[in-house]
């Protein structure tokens, strides 16, 4: 008995100096997607915390019970990151790495932005990003089902991401570095581009004389059937409209009563249709290649 003391209290101390199991997170700036994040690894039980900039920020975190960072936060954060628009993230990153531990990652969330963002950084560490593919328009929209692209300069970062996308139920896929902008340029197409698209749908239905709302309403129920097609089918096999069809007349009298910005989209988009159609006689799709020139 007298022997097993010390070892028990040795045995403690070890477990004191321990690293917790999940890493330790602060995240800097509570808006939308840092807010969701934040509020996702709280929820899966991660040691998270948030820096916020404006009272506003301080109370919206503090009304989701998100304990605020203090500076022993950050520096014995292991992964500090950075929730703020992407033209700040330089800025932020130079005004913040004084008050970082030397073993504090960086990650930033943005998908345009390369690793390359932080060379200017005057600290040694590694670096991240963490980009989900998801349009978070509050801070309790749902992350998890969605892809998320991680990059890292270290592989000790790179596992701690991975954990970070697990926690929050998101799938981990992997952007070459100089691939960045064309990667994004797709999320945004996938993404905020299908609203202006709708906006598009919108305005004929309105050029037809329907009300805004009203179409808008419609149309909804619509687009989802579309995903749901393309979800259950890919790309090819959940196309439906007159192009896929080869009803050239449809088409045609569709060109004739949108106005000239509408046609030009119908047009493109169109073009775009016919290379996924494979099936359409000869003589049907160089009519319509003619007419959507
Ligand atoms: N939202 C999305 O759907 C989405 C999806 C994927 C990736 N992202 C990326 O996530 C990052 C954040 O986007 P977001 O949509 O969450 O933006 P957001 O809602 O506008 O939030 C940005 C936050 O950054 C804070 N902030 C702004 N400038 C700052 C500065 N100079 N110093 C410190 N804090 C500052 C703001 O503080 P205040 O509240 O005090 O003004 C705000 O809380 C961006 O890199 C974006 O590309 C967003």
């Amino acid at each position: 008995m007298k022997k097993s003391k010390p070892r028990k209290a040795k045995r403690a101390a070890v477990k004191r100096r321990a690293r917790p199991a999940t890493p330790r997170v602060v995240i800097v700036g509570f808006g939308r997607l840092g807010g969701a994040i934040a509020i996702g690894l709280d929820q899966a039980g991660w040691d998270v915390s948030a820096f916020p900039r404006s009272g506003d920020a301080v109370r919206r975190a503090a009304s989701f019970r998100i304990r605020l960072a203090d500076h022993d936060d950050l520096r014995l954060a292991d992964l500090c990151v950075l929730a703020v628009p992407d033209g700040a993230v330089a800025q932020v990153t130079e005004q913040l790495e004084d008050d970082l531990g030397p073993d504090t990652a960086l990650v930033h969330l943005s998908g345009a932005l390369p690793l390359a963002t932080f060379a200017k950084a005057r600290t040694a560490r590694a670096f991240g990003s963490f980009h989900p593919l998801v349009a978070v328009s509050d801070p309790r929209d749902e992350l998890s089902g969605h892809s998320v692209a991680v990059a890292s300069t270290s592989r000790e970062l790179k596992g701690q991401l991975m954990a970070m996308a697990a926690a929050l139920g998101l799938e981990p896929i992997e952007v070459p570095e100089t691939g960045r902008a064309a990667y994004h340029a797709g999320a945004v197409l996938s993404a905020g581009l299908v609203v202006s698209l709708a906006d598009a749908g919108v305005s004929a239905l309105e050029h037809a004389g329907l009300d805004r709302t009203a179409a808008l309403h419609a149309l909804l129920p619509l687009m989802r059937s579309a995903l749901r097609g393309m979800e259950s089918r890919g790309l090819e096999k959940g196309l439906t409209g007159p192009v896929v069809r080869g009803d050239v007349g449809v088409v045609q009298s569709h060109l004739e009563a949108l106005p000239p910005e509408l046609g030009s989209l119908y047009r493109l988009l169109s073009r775009r249709a016919l290379r996924l159609t494979a099936t359409l006689p000869a003589e049907t799709r160089l009519a319509l290649e003619r007419l959507l020139m």
